[in-house]
């Protein structure tokens, strides 16, 4: 199968925790490809103390990427947004309009789909929390990010603590208007029994919008291969194809 559309993925050269150089990062694509996804989107972390990147530095980052991309019909189309922690800092940066959302490509990608008349799309942004405790007041940033025109994406729900403990705990962030992104090599047991366990179960729910492959190696391409084919076994084909290529692609606006 191809068309499927990865909404977070390490492959921008010594940023973050993914890949270290440009090569495996162009390898990570490639492989990417070969595993059915026709567009990736770059997710390198901003975390402050962590990973100390502002919008500007992942925006150097990815243009110096982008020539060793163009002409490789063996490569997926690629875009930027960013897997922002939500602590203080990345929260207040959110809010002033200074984050990496995912790109609307409705509007700016030549689709001639509009928005209801008046009404301003909101974008998807990739949000992190401590996989030990949710933050303080969680809800309401949530609340105040939809009310900054910004829809947040949860990345890996199925690895949090609390979401082990009793999945419930996810509901003021739904209500919020949040949704699911799931780790799909959560399923083959990357992250261990906990997380794959709670991923079985939030699918089982059908509380997922999407699901991505989080890679930041090439070899994790093998992982994401396999995390596929247990993802088809669980759920069926069409359900894989609506959380690896329909519900990734609204996301985007497309
Ligand atoms: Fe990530």
């Amino acid at each position: 199968m191809t068309g499927f559309v990865d909404l977070h993925c390490h492959w921008i050269a010594g940023i973050d925790d993914g890949v270290k150089t440009p090569d495996e990062g162009v390898e990570l694509l490639r492989r990417l490809r070969a595993a059915g996804f026709g567009l990736v989107v770059a997710t390198p972390h901003m975390r402050p103390g962590m990973f100390d990147n502002d919008r500007r530095a992942l925006e150097l980052a990815f243009a110096a990427m982008c020539p060793r991309l163009s002409g490789r019909e063996d490569l997926p189309e690629v875009h930027l947004a960013s897997e922002h922690f939500l602590d203080d800092v990345v929260f207040g940066r959110l809010v002033k309009g200074q984050g990496l959302p995912y790109p609307d490509l409705g509007s700016d990608g030549g689709s001639t789909k509009e928005p209801p008349s008046g009404a301003r799309r909101s974008r998807g942004v990739l949000v992190e929390l401590s996989p030990q405790a949710f933050p303080a007041q969680v809800q309401r940033r949530f609340f105040d990010l939809v009310r900054a025109g910004l829809r947040p994406v949860l990345a890996h729900p199925e690895r949090y603590q609390p979401v082990w403990k009793d999945d419930t705990c996810l509901d003021p962030l739904l209500d919020a208007g949040a949704c699911l992104l799931l780790d799909v090599c959560a399923l083959v047991g990357k992250y261990g029994r906990a997380s794959r366990k709670a991923a079985e179960k939030l699918l089982d729910e059908e509380a997922y919008e999407a699901a991505c492959s989080d890679a930041h190696r090439p070899a994790d391409a093998d992982v994401v291969t396999e995390a596929i084919e247990a993802l088809d076994k669980r759920v069926g084909r069409a359900e894989t194809t609506r959380l690896l290529r329909d519900g990734p692609r609204g996301i985007l606006g497309l």
